[in-house]
Order: C-alpha cells, then sequence, then structure tokens
C-alpha cells in the first residue's frame, strides 16, 4: 500500500505500525487494515466522482470498524444479506443509505431489509416482483431498481464475470426479459422503479467496458421513454474496479474511468434526449483491498528436487483466492532483514490438500527459515469475508493500524468458538 514506509531495514511498517510487533501482540495469520489507506480511498472516490453516490461493496470486508469508515467518509453500502444489513444498521449506518443485491434473496433477507427501511432493493429475477409487492403491504412503497445484463463481459477471471448473456445475474435486455420485468414493476403501486443496474464483472483495469455499458444502458433508457414515457433518475454502473495486486500491475486509472464516463453519459443522454441520470458506483475491492495486509509465520521450509517450499501458519482457509482465481501475490518477508540471494520457492499454506497455494514461484531470500514473518500485500479485500472452517483452523482476527497504534477490530475465532456450534452427538 501506498502508506507502506521502511523505518528500518526489512522492518515494514503499515499506519505507522511495525508489522513485526502486530505479529507479536496479536499473533499469526492476521490482517492487518490500515485505517487511514481505507479512508482516503473513499476520499478519492467522492473527490473524483462528486456527482456520483458512491456505495462501498461490503461484499468485499465488513466489520463494524469498516461500516463506521465508510459512513464518516460519506459513502452508502452495497450489501447481499441479512446479515450486512443487520451489522450496518446496528452500527448505526443509515439504512436509507444501503442498496440490496442478490439473485436469491431469502425471505429473511427481503423481510429484514423492510424491516430496517433499506433505501433500495435490486430486483434480480422476475418473481422477485410479485413476492416483494406482496411483503410491502398496500399501504408501502419501496424503492427498487432493476438488475440488466448489458451483455458486456469484463473482469480478472471467468469466475468474476457477471455482465455477459449466459451467467446468473440480472435480466437480459437482449432476450427482452429486462423490458418485462420492468414493465410488471410498474404495475405495482407498492414498488417505486429508481433506475437500472448493472455490473460488468470485478478486477476490471480498463474503462472501455464501462463506456460500452453506458451507452448499453443508455439505449435501453431511451426506449423505455418511448414505449411508457419513463423517466429513470438513477444509473448504477456497479463496481469492479481492479487493483495492482503485485509490484507494476495495472490498477484502474478512475480518474480517467471517471472523465470518459461522465462524458460518455452526456453525450448517449444528448443524443437520445434524455436528461442525465444520478450515477451510482459500487467499488468494493479497490477501497479495501490495498489497504489490507496478511501476515503470516514460516513453520517449515521443505527443498526436494526443484522445489522449495516454504509453508506458513495459514493457508487456503484465509485465502481461497489463488485456489479458485489462479491470483499471483508477491509474499515478502518482514521483520528482519536478509542480505541473502533470492531464489524461487512456492509459499504453502498448512491445509490438507495439494493445491494450498498461496504464492508459487516467488522470490524470497534463501535464507529464509521457520519463525520468520512474510507479509503478502493487497489483502483487505475477498479474504476474511472468503475465509472458510476448513480443518478447523479458525478464522484469523483483524487488526487496526493508524497513526503509530495498534488494535483489534475482529477477534480470532478460538476453538472453542468452533466447538460451542457444534449442539448434537
Ligand atoms: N456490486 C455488485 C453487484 C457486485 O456483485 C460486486 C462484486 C461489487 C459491486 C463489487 O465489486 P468490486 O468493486 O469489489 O470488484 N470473490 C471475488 C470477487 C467477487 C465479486 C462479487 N461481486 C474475488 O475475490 O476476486
Amino acid at each position: 500500500p501506498a502508506s507502506a514506509v521502511e523505518p528500518r531495514d526489512g522492518e515494514l511498517a503499515v499506519g505507522g505500525v511495525a508489522l513485526a510487533e502486530v505479529a507479536d501482540r496479536f499473533g499469526t495469520p492476521v490482517y492487518v487494515i490500515d485505517e487511514g489507506e481505507v479512508r482516503e480511498r473513499c476520499r478519492t472516490y467522492r473527490h473524483v466522482f462528486p456527482e456520483a453516490e458512491v456505495l462501498y461493496a461490503a461484499k468485499a470486508f465488513l466489520c463494524r470498524a469498516m461500516v463506521h469508515w465508510v459512513d464518516e467518509e460519506g459513502l452508502g453500502l452495497d450489501v447481499c444479506s441479512a446479515g450486512e444489513m443487520e451489522l450496518a444498521v446496528t452500527t448505526g449506518f443509515p439504512p436509507e443509505k444501503i442498496v440490496l443485491h442478490g439473485n436469491a434473496k431469502s425471505p429473511r433477507d427481503l423481510d429484514t431489509a423492510l424491516r430496517l427501511g433499506i433505501g433500495r432493493i435490486v430486483i434480480d429475477s422476475p418473481s422477485e416482483i410479485a413476492r416483494l409487492a406482496a411483503a410491502v403491504g398496500s399501504d408501502g412503497r419501496q424503492k427498487v431498481m432493476v438488475r440488466v445484463v448489458p451483455g458486456i463481459s469484463a473482469g480478472g477471471h471467468e469466475k468474476i464475470r457477471t455482465g455477459s448473456e449466459s451467467q446468473k445475474f440480472g435480466l437480459s435486455i437482449r432476450d427482452g426479459y429486462a423490458q418485462h420485468a420492468i414493465a410488471r414493476i410498474l404495475d405495482q403501486a407498492q414498488l417505486e422503479l429508481t433506475g437500472l443496474h448493472c455490473h460488468l464483472g470485478s478486477q476490471i483495469t480498463s474503462v472501455k467496458p464501462y463506456l460500452a455499458a453506458v451507452r448499453r444502458m443508455v439505449g435501453l433508457m431511451a426506449r423505455l421513454y418511448e414505449q411508457h414515457g419513463l423517466v429513470l433518475p438513477e444509473l448504477d454502473l456497479g463496481g469492479g474496479h481492479g487493483i495492482a495486486y503485485r509490484p507494476g500491475e495495472p490498477a484502474l486509472d478512475l480518474i480517467t474511468l471517471a472523465r470518459k464516463v461522465r462524458a460518455e453519459l452526456g453525450e448517449a443522454c444528448a443524443a437520445a434526449g434524455l436528461t442525465v441520470p444520478r450515477l451510482i458506483i459500487e467499488p468494493g475491492r479497490a477501497i479495501a483491498g490495498p489497504a489490507g495486509i496478511a501476515l503470516y509465520r514460516v513453520l517449515a521450509v521443505k527443498r526436494t528436487g526443484a522445489h522449495t517450499f516454504v509453508a506458513v501458519d495459514g493457508g487456503m482457509s484465509d485465502n481461497p483466492r489463488p485456489a479458485l482465481y489462479g491470483v499471483r501475490y508477491a509474499p515478502r518477508l518482514v521483520g528482519r532483514h536478509s542480505a541473502a540471494a533470492t531464489g524461487p520457492v512456492s509459499v504453502v499454506g498448512r491445509h490438507c490438500e495439494a493445491g494450498d497455494i498461496l504464492a508459487a514461484d516467488v522470490e524470497l531470500p534463501d535464507d529464509i527459515r521457520p519463525g520468520d514473518l512474510l507479509a503478502i500485500p493487497a489483502a483487505g479485500a475477498y479474504h476474511l469475508s472468503m475465509a472458510s472452517g476448513y480443518n478447523m483452523v479458525g478464522r484469523p482476527p483483524v487488526v487496526a493500524v493508524d497513526d503509530g497504534h495498534a488494535r483489534l477490530l475482529v477477534r480470532r475465532e478460538s476453538l472453542e468458538d468452533i466447538r460451542s456450534r457444534d449442539v448434537g452427538l
């Protein structure tokens, strides 16, 4: 992260706190999150997109402190479950600034949204329309958006591309399902349609797909105006803004994105005779990702034939991303200086499967040994939120660092936590 500085050789500090000190005090593995960097990233979005409503995508990383920071920095929230909604609202987040997503919202999700007074609900399937209208009741009115499939595929890996025709989210414009659903929503007095939504995918590093999405979405808005006289005040382009996981990798350029999306939206609306809708964006990774670091302790070093394996005390249960998407990370030695030459090693986890590899073929000092500390940068998004209970090792804690201080935000999952859920025999 931008804020990482090296006060002494090899002693990497984040938020003014040496990572080795965090490891000693809170144990490993541990997720370290730089509060200043999260806040700075929220501010950058508000500054670069002053005309837009910026919703932080909670699925990337959520805890009560994060809810608080995002709120203080003036962002809204994108959630996809009763759990995320409850956590946010009980922490004091204004429910009207929350948008609920999901392709399969449970009765509990919808009931929670209505009970808490969530601002907008994004409809993702035809059956949801009548269900939601009935749940709202005859004297209520709920603001909704419709998630449409723009038919544009983008994203860092096949499994995180969500804009093409052949995936589970949204309603197709091409096949007319989106138009049909919109007509039905307009018939429901309990539902107020405020706009259209699309989300192209995740870890996108080019501006181009967003511009294509703007044209496609404005095209649909123009047809809705012709057919129904419908003027939709909002256009939500989702999130997906890519970050660098390793030094030298490209990130999506937010300033270019804002400038080009603004110009494209203005032109497309002018050509169609529409007033420009209020823009909504939903970045998750680009706010939390670069602000987090995962810290591990080396437990074993093993040389076998051509390979050196450096095994650490975490792995695929706290970071499934290399196994799921083939993401490559750049671990580095922290806490001591090494003058040794570097050689290729694979940093592997502690779990009982061969695919539990955190970083294959990375350069680390040849004298790496048990007890050393490894830091994996860009671990703030989709790490804790996707952590699992595999092998009952317990999920790591989250420690916030800021201004020279470290404090525990989420405690380590203990063996007692795990045991206490097991209530049968
Ligand atoms: N809005 C919607 C409707 C989404 O589905 C998502 C992410 C976002 C916003 C935020 O996308 P972001 O800005 O964070 O890329 N587990 C995967 C990422 C899955 C993203 C799911 N949806 C990973 O670890 O890369």
